[in-house]
C-alpha cells in the first residue's frame, strides 16, 4: 500500500514523514521550527496501564509473600524501580474489560476476608482480590505516579460508582470515610482521573453510541467532587480505532462541561488480523516486519480524524484526547495460556513505540495521554517477569529514551522522509518529534523503520543557539532480536556518536531499523 497524498501532506506538517524521494547520498533537509511557546507535550502520553489480566498484576506487580523477588508488603519493587527510572505520568487500573466486570468493594478491607471472584474476561482464573484499591493506591505512591481509575459501568451501578469516588476522596465522617479510614488510610486518596466504563461498545456493555452517550451522561451527573481533594477529570469512554461515528456521538451529545478527556483505543497487529493469527512477537520475516510498521502507521490517520471531530465542537481543545490501549498485538508466546495475552518484545516493537510516541507528541495539542497496553508481562509490555527474574524489553528502553519530552515545549519539525519501499508497497522511512525542556536543552527523537538504509539528515534549528549534540540509539543486528532472562541486554541502548555539529547546522547518519534521541545544549 502507499499513502494517499492527502495522508502524506498532514503527515508532514505535523513533524512527520512526506513521501520523497528514495534515499540518496542527498541528505534530507529538517527543519526545527521554534512552535509556540505555550504548546506543551503532556507528560500524560507517556502513560501505562495495569489490568487484572494474565501476570500483569499477580507475579509482575504483586507477588506471594514468599517470593524471593524484592517486595515492599507483596509490592514487586524491582519492577517499581525499573518503573520510577522511565518517570511514568499516570498509571490506568483495573482494566480493560475486567474494570466492567470489576467490585471495588470486593477488594478493601482485611485481605482474607474478601470474596474471591472469577475473572471472566482472561482466562477464568481465581481472583483473590488481593490487590484491590489501598494497594493500587500505594502502588502509584511508591511510583510517584497518578492514579487513572476505569469505573465499571458495564456491570456496575452508578451507586457502586459514586460510592467508590467517595470512600477515595471525601472527608467528612461518612460510613464509607470512616470505612477508608478503618482500613488504614485517615486521609483522602484525592484521586482525580476517573475513566466512566472501557469500550462501552464492545466488552463494557455492547451499547450503541447514542445509549452510552446517556448512561455517561447519568454517572457523570453523580460523580461529585468532594471538598477535600480537587475536581475530577471525567473520561469518557471512547471510540474502537477509526470509529468515526462514536466519537461524533460523544461529542455531539455530551456537553463540554461533563467530560474532561474521551478515549481512543487502537492496536497495531502485525497481520492486521482480529481473527486468524496476528502474527509471531519474535518469528516473523521482512514481509510482516512491513506490514506491522505500516498498520502502526496508521495511528496518524486515526488520531488526525478523531481530533478533527473534536475540532467542531471544541475549537479551544478543551477536552483531552487519550489513547488509554495502545500498542502491537500478536499471537501469545507458544505454550502459554491464550487468555493471558503474554508475549515477546522484538526491537520491531520498540519501532513502533517510537513511531507512535513521536506521533502523539506531533498531535500534543489535542491528545494529552495515552497507556500503552500493558505495563507488565501482558502485550507490549515494557517489563516482563519470571518467577523472581525480570528483564526489560526493548520497547521499555524507547520509554526511557523519550521522557525528555514529558512536559516539555513542542518544537514542530519539518521534513521530506525517503521511502521504505518493500514489494509493491512503501510507507515513509524516517518519522521524528522535537522539544525544549526548562533546562533549555533540545531534544530531537527520529525513527528509521528501513531495516538496511541508514539515512543522512541535515538540520536546521530556527532560532536556536546551541553548541554541543549527544545522543542514544536503540538498534541490533536483526529486526526480530529481543532480550530474554538468559541474555536479558541483547537488545540495548548505546550510546550514539552519529550526529555532528557542521557550521550552524545539525548533521545526522540515522542507522537503519533505529530509534534515536538527540540532546542539543
Ligand atoms: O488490553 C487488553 C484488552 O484490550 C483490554 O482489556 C480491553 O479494553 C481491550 O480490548
Amino acid at each position: 500500500m502507499s499513502f494517499p497524498k492527502r495522508i502524506l501532506t498532514a503527515l508532514g506538517s505535523l513533524g512527520l514523514a512526506v513521501a520523497g524521494p528514495a534515499a540518496t547520498a542527498q541528505p534530507v533537509q529538517m527543519t526545527v521550527q521554534a512552535g509556540d511557546p505555550k504548546l506543551q507535550i503532556s507528560r500524560h502520553i507517556y502513560g501505562h496501564f495495569a489490568e487484572h489480566l494474565g501476570r500483569c498484576i499477580y507475579g509482575g506487580f504483586w507477588v506471594d509473600k514468599d517470593s524471593k523477588a524484592p517486595q515492599q508488603g507483596r509490592i514487586r519493587m524491582d519492577v517499581v524501580e525499573a518503573l520510577r527510572k522511565i518517570k511514568v505520568p499516570n498509571l490506568r487500573w483495573p482494566g480493560g474489560c475486567f474494570a466492567d466486570t470489576y467490585h471495588w468493594h470486593d477488594g478493601v478491607g482485611p485481605s482474607a476476608q474478601r470474596p474471591k471472584m472469577l475473572n471472566m474476561w482472561w482466562g477464568n482464573t481465581l481472583e483473590d482480590n488481593s490487590f484491590g484499591t489501598h494497594e493500587f493506591l500505594e502502588l502509584c505512591s511508591l511510583l510517584g505516579t497518578e492514579p487513572y481509575l476505569a469505573a465499571n459501568v458495564g456491570s456496575g451501578t452508578v451507586q457502586e460508582m459514586a460510592g467508590w469516588m467517595e470512600y477515595l476522596n471525601a472527608n467528612d465522617d461518612t460510613p464509607l470515610v470512616l470505612e477508608r479510614r478503618r482500613n488504614g488510610h485517615p486521609e483522602p486518596y484525592k484521586v482525580s482521573w476517573w475513566g466512566i466504563g472501557n469500550e462501552s461498545w464492545g466488552c463494557g456493555g455492547n451499547m450503541t453510541a447514542e445509549y452510552y452517550t446517556d448512561v455517561y451522561k447519568r454517572y457523570a451527573t453523580f460523580a461529585h467532587n468532594y471538598p477535600a481533594s480537587p475536581p475530577l477529570k471525567k473520561i469518557v469512554s471512547g471510540a474502537n480505532g477509526d470509529d468515526p461515528n462514536w466519537t461524533e456521538t460523544c461529542m455531539k451529545r455530551i456537553p463540554l462541561g461533563q467530560m474532561w478527556g474521551l478515549t481512543l483505543h487502537q492496536y497495531t497487529l502485525p497481520t492486521g488480523n482480529w481473527t486468524g493469527s496476528k502474527g509471531s512477537a519474535t518469528n516473523f520475516d521482512e514481509t510482516q516486519y512491513f506490514s506491522t510498521l505500516r498498520n502502526c502507521l496508521r495511528m496518524e490517520a486515526i488520531v488526525s480524524k478523531h481530533a478533527a471531530i473534536m475540532d467542531k465542537y471544541d475549537k479551544d481543545k478543551k477536552v483531552a484526547l487519550l489513547v488509554d490501549e495502545w500498542g502491537v498485538w500478536t499471537d501469545v508466546e507458544p505454550g502459554t495460556n491464550p487468555g493471558f495475552l503474554y508475549q515477546q518484545n522484538s526491537l520491531r516493537d520498540a519501532l513502533v513505540a517510537g513511531t507512535t510516541l513521536n506521533i502523539f507528541n506531533n498531535h500534543c495539542d489535542r491528545v494529552r495521554g495515552a497507556n500503552l497496553a500493558q505495563a507488565v508481562n501482558v502485550l507490549q509490555a515494557v517489563i516482563l517477569t519470571d518467577k523472581d527474574r525480570m528483564l526489560l524489553t526493548p520497547t521499555y528502553h524507547v520509554f526511557d529514551l523519550y521522557q525528555v519530552h514529558q512536559d516539555a515545549q513542542y518544537l514542530p519539525l519539518q521534513f521530506s522522509s525517503p521511502d521504505y519501499a518493500f514489494g509493491s508497497e512503501k510507507i515513509p522511512a524516517l518519522n521524528a518529534s522535537a522539544s525544549k525542556d526548562k533546562s533549555g536543552a533540545v531534544h530531537i527523537s527520529l525513527v528509521n523503520l528501513d531495516p538496511h538504509k541508514a539515512i543522512a539528515l541535515e538540520t536546521a534549528l530556527a532560532g536556536i543557539s546551541w553548541k554541543t549534540v549527544t545522543g542514544r540509539v536503540l538498534t541490533s543486528a536483526k529486526i526480530n532480536d529481543y532480550n530474554t532472562f538468559d541474555k536479558p541486554n541483547a537488545v540495548k541502548l548505546a550510546s550514539f556518536t552519529g550526529a555532528k555539529k557542521r557550521g550552524d547546522k545539525l548533521a545526522v547518519e540515522l542507522p537503519p531499523k533505529s530509534v534515536v534521541m538527540l540532546e542539543l545544549r
